[in-house]
């Protein structure tokens, strides 16, 4: 359904999407995940053909993003990041217009909003003024309006961005529905949304692809690294200065400090055991210790992992 080859987007010198490649099935949901700015929505609006790009090649149901720009527009719905819609226009009336301008005929495309409401559970609110509407029943006349002329492929960029946790839901229901029927890719940077609707994780940072796999697999892969945590008195960097030159040890960062104590958060490469060479370095040393944890990772460090490196970590804390 989408291939894409070396895609890349420069804006004034600015490399903001950078030789990308990657293949979406017919029927898959995948979930375009990572931190703001790292590229999505310049991915997306590209694929979508509402950017050009620099470079690279791409085709989505089979047409070129470049050639058959138009062809692979009206195959495509788009949802962007913040849905721009006609607020003095009644819900029914907009989705409708919007059939129309995707070069539906009046009938068809009257039966065409009668479905996307009923898809999108907007068939209640159908008279109401869209700016009347909460922001949880926007989205949902943005998800009508994207799937509305019944494209091969929805393209939705952060559909569940300033939700509340129930519409959240809701909206995330409703693209898992979705999927039964069309091919998905959603942009997030919300870890729990991808692990609940997606196939398979493409995770995005400045630019480039870090990894692409299922949710499970990425989790699993970052459950087999190790997090040690460790609490020291005093300044922490003899200390971090030991521990970095221990053997499968991935990084090591400080956190925070309280009342002298400082914390240290080592990563480490899967089936390392350091706790017990860290507590014989500390007895030589003298250290003073309060803590010295082994834990396991989560999708969310899986996440902080690929796409924080390790001189930002070190200025962030
Ligand atoms: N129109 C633009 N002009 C210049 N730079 C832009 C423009 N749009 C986005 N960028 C830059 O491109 C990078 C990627 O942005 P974007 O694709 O919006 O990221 P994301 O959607 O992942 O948050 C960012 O560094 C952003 O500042
Ligand atoms: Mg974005």
């Amino acid at each position: 359904m989408i291939h894409v080859t070396n895609l890349t987007k420069r804006y004034a010198g600015r490399t903001a999407v950078d030789e990308i490649s990657f293949d979406v099935g017919r029927g898959e949901i995948v979930g375009f995940l990572g931190p703001n700015g790292a590229g999505k929505s310049t991915t997306l609006r590209m694929l979508t053909c509402y950017l050009s790009a620099t470079e690279g090649r791409a085709s989505v149901a089979g047409f070129d993003i470049f050639k058959d720009s138009i062809k692979v527009r009206k195959r495509v719905g788009y949802m962007p990041e913040n849905v721009p819609l006609y607020l003095d226009m009644r819900v029914k009336e907009y989705l409708q217009f919007r059939a129309r301008l995707k070069g539906m005929g009046y009938r068809e495309s009257r039966a065409a909003t009668d479905e996307a409401m009923d898809t999108c559970g907007l068939t209640d609110v159908q008279r109401k003024m869209i700016n009347t509407l909460s922001k949880g029943y926007r989205q949902r006349v943005g998800l009508a309006d994207a799937l509305v002329n019944k494209p091969d492929l929805l393209v939705l960029d952060e559909p569940t961005n300033g939700l509340d946790p129930n519409q959240i839901r809701q909206v995330r229901d409703l693209i898992r529905q979705l999927g039964e029927r069309h091919t998905i890719l959603i942009s997030t940077h919300i870890l729990h949304e991808v692990e609940m609707t997606c196939g398979r994780v493409i995770i995005l940072d400045k630019g480039q692809i870090k990894a692409s796999d299922t949710p499970q697999n990425l989790v699993r892969r970052l459950r087999a690294l190790g997090t040690v945590s460790v609490q020291v008195k005093g300044s922490p960097e003899a200390a971090m200065k030991e521990i970095e030159a221990m053997t499968g040890v991935r990084s090591v960062k400080h956190t925070i400090t309280r009342q002298d104590w400082a914390r240290i958060e080592i990563e480490t490469e899967a089936n390392t055991e350091i706790c017990e060479e860290i507590f014989q370095i500390a007895v030589a040393k003298k250290w003073k210790l309060r803590e010295l944890v082994q834990k396991t990772a989560s999708l969310e460090d899986a996440f902080v992992n690929l796409t924080i490196n390790k001189k930002e970590k070190k200025s962030d804390d």
